[in-house]
């Protein structure tokens, strides 16, 4: 196949950014979108340019380092798929692809397509976590669990944080990653301890960092390739007033 690209090059962060075109030669249907990148970079490479900036870590569909909007596409074309998973099969022989990165105030641009997004981070160290001593391996499988809980909990956890619902929302809103971390903690056990203070701190965060508000678009879910679903968010608004109706008690 000849891939015909346009590729969002940008030398730095406040640089100004353009659309420049490359042509890739040679490529299989069974690469991996990013392998097809690899191979326009070394080709770059040998020429004396500077390679296509983006990032990848697992390309396995695990990390969250991935990710770029395809066609205007958080991941591209296909649902439930990190651009690390997206194969050169699900495009034509001759099409031509525009490459850009997550575009969101709180999501700064570094270099081409890569993007801040420690933003994230910021919102996790806020109250993303269990600060309690949950004892060992051995002590989580000696508390019973209802199956159904359990499973909403592996649900929402299941958020890689690549950052593709805040690219995909007209908002720039990251409630879907700030839910899903909420819910994965509040729905057990070992979560109870900081769950009011929790849910506060992170949506005060998300707020702080220059996300937007949600209006329920549900762009969000649509892109997600983890298919966290959007009924994450309605279940982080009740935690949320349940903190705020123990607060004021
Ligand atoms: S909710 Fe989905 S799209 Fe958003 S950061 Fe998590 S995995 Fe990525
Ligand atoms: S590189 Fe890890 S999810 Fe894509």
């Amino acid at each position: 196949m000849r891939i015909n690209l346009k590729v969002w090059r940008q030398t730095g962060p406040g640089q100004t950014g353009q659309l420049v075109d490359y042509v890739a030669e040679s490529v299989s249907p069974d690469m991996s979108f990013l392998e097809m990148l690899d191979v326009v970079n070394e080709g770059l490479i040998r020429k004396g340019e500077d390679a296509i900036a983006f990032d990848s870590d697992c390309r396995e569909g695990i990390c969250g380092a991935c990710g770029f909007l395809i066609n205007g596409v958080p991941h591209g074309p296909d649902p439930g798929t990190t651009v690390c998973q997206l194969h050169m099969r699900r495009f034509k022989d001759g099409e031509t692809i525009v490459l850009e990165p997550w575009r969101a105030k709180a999501f700064p641009p570094i270099k081409d397509l890569v993007v801040d997004r420690t933003a994230f981070d910021r919102i996790i160290q806020a109250g993303g976590y269990t600060s309690v001593n949950v004892g060992g391996a051995q002590d989580g499988n000696a508390i019973l669990i209802p199956k159904d809980t359990a499973e909403r909990a592996m649900d929402s956890a299941a958020c890689i944080g690549c950052g593709a619902c805040v690219a995909a929302c007209k908002n720039a809103s990251a409630v879907l990653f700030t839910s899903a971390k909420i819910n994965h903690l509040a729905l057990l056990p070992q979560g109870q301890t900081e769950r009011s203070r929790r849910v506060v701190a992170m949506v005060d965060r998300h707020d702080a960092e220059g996300f937007g508000s949600c209006s329920n678009e549900g762009e969000c879910e649509a892109v997600c390739p983890k298919e966290i679903a959007i009924t994450n968010i309605a279940r982080m608004n009740r935690e949320y007033f349940r903190a705020m109706l123990i607060a004021s008690d």
